[in-house]
């Protein structure tokens, strides 16, 4: 499971240090601050075990001796664990900037008032503070880009393109990539044979059995309980693991789900099945795009046309691209690929190469491609498609800033 225990440990010798954090952590619940007296320099030992058992590791920062510790615990513990060290201000640029090179995740000045205190850690320790603003979305302006994925046959890589497509709209940057630009969440709606949960080393999660046999009220509430927290910083909705009657859910219900997820995500990626069901209507109606998974063969191709005519009686102007999926980019267009664009009148636009290799190494690590295999091919063409699919939402965004659902 990976549904974060968010726990804090502070090492420190000064009363007003230990003051200020233990309140600035006073009203949350769900985070847990350990105390323990000395400086990072003093506990070295110990701290590749604090890094183990603890989110985030703050310290009262002693330049003179902690650049060694600091730079000591990285070499030990890689990327693991946010550091956060408190500086009483006498520290320069320089050493600031050589600190963190060393491998601190954040400096900040101490004295510091308590609410940026409060913000600070809890982001810092990956606490989802922006959960509020799932709960009172009512009138969030902000919509974010749905971006449903669907396979034109079984075992034709859309979860695996799903999966890893939300990891890499989350534009993650910084020192060891922990600053995401984007919020994404990634929803299982193959919810008789999803694999996200199984690929991602997650639990099954019931809420589209329960949305599906109970009827349950689907407020914002339920469904952040419902979604867990990837390790990337992606939310995800999982499939059930018992049998849930597809056809039981419903347009409103999915469409209140998708409403709420886009108040507060700035990109939701659905991993769609490949059934033709009624509720995928809203889906389409919320679309930014729809990624159309293929391969190139004649009746892969008639498929994806019954699809796109199907999709089309629904919403006249959505945008379908097609991804190829098992295939590079070939230097030049072969007589097939010709035909296929031809028949489904729209460019063969992304193409992912045959990777089993780092394919099954993620799937084996129940892992992300990024993770698991960072430089591999597949992982750098689905980063590719996802900095077009950024840039294309964002013009779309500025195209018409206020107009939105
Ligand atoms: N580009 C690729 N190269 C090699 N193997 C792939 C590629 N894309 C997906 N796979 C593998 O194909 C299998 C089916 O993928 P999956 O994403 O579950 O398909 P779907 O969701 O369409 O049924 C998995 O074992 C996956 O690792
Ligand atoms: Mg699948």
């Amino acid at each position: 499971m990976t549904t974060a225990n968010h726990s804090i440990i502070l090492i420190s010798n000064e009363d007003d240090i230990t003051h200020a954090v233990g309140e600035a952590l006073t009203d949350i619940k769900d985070v847990t601050l350990d105390v323990r007296p000395g400086t990072l320099a003093s506990v070295n030992g110990a701290a590749v075990q604090m890094v183990d058992q603890h989110n985030l590791i703050v310290f009262k920062l002693n330049a003179d001796t902690d650049r060694e510790a600091v730079a000591e615990l990285r070499e030990q513990v890689g990327a693991r664990g946010t550091l956060l060290a408190l500086s009483d201000g006498s520290i320069s640029l320089a050493e600031a900037m050589e600190l963190k090179q060393n491998g601190i995740d954040e400096i900040l000045p101490f004295p510091i008032s308590r609410e940026v205190l409060t913000k600070e850690l809890l982001a810092l320790s990956g606490h989802r503070t922006q959960l509020p603003a799932l709960m009172n979305d009512e009138d969030a302006p902000r919509m974010g880009h749905v971006v449903p994925v669907m396979p034109v046959r079984g075992g034709i890589g859309a979860t695996t393109v799903a999966i890893n497509l939300a990891d890499a709209l989350q534009q993650k940057t910084g020192m060891r990539r922990k600053t995401a630009a984007h919020r994404v969440a990634l929803v299982d709606l193959d919810i008789q044979f999803g694999t996200v949960a199984n690929a991602l080393d997650l639990d099954p999660s019931d809420i589209f059995f329960r949305m599906a046999s109970e009827q349950v009220n689907l407020d914002a509430t339920f469904i952040s309980q419902s979604m867990q927290q990837h390790d990337s910083g992606l939310d995800i909705l999982a499939a059930p693991d018992r049998f849930a009657p597809i056809e039981a859910l419903d347009r409103a219900q999915v469409d209140a789900l998708v409403g709420h997820l886009q108040r507060g995500y700035d990109y939701v990626v659905i991993d769609m099945p490949r059934t033709l069901v009624e509720w995928i209507a809203p889906i389409l109606t919320r679309a930014a795009r729809l990624l159309m998974v293929t391969d190139t063969t004649v009746p892969s191709i008639r498929q994806a046309h019954r699809l796109i005519e199907f999709f089309s009686q629904e919403r006249l102007d959505l945008p379908v691209d097609m991804v190829v999926n098992h295939e590079k980019k070939p230097m030049f267009a072969a007589r097939h690929h010709v035909e296929a664009q031809k028949v489904l009148d729209r460019p063969l636009k992304y193409w992912l190469p045959d990777d089993p290799r780092h394919a099954r190494q993620a799937l084996d690590r129940g892992e992300l491609l990024s993770d698991a295999a960072g430089g591999a091919p597949l992982t750098k063409a689905i980063r590719r498609m996802s900095e077009t699919i950024l840039t294309e939402t964002k013009n779309a965004d500025a195209a018409q800033p206020k107009t939105k659902k």
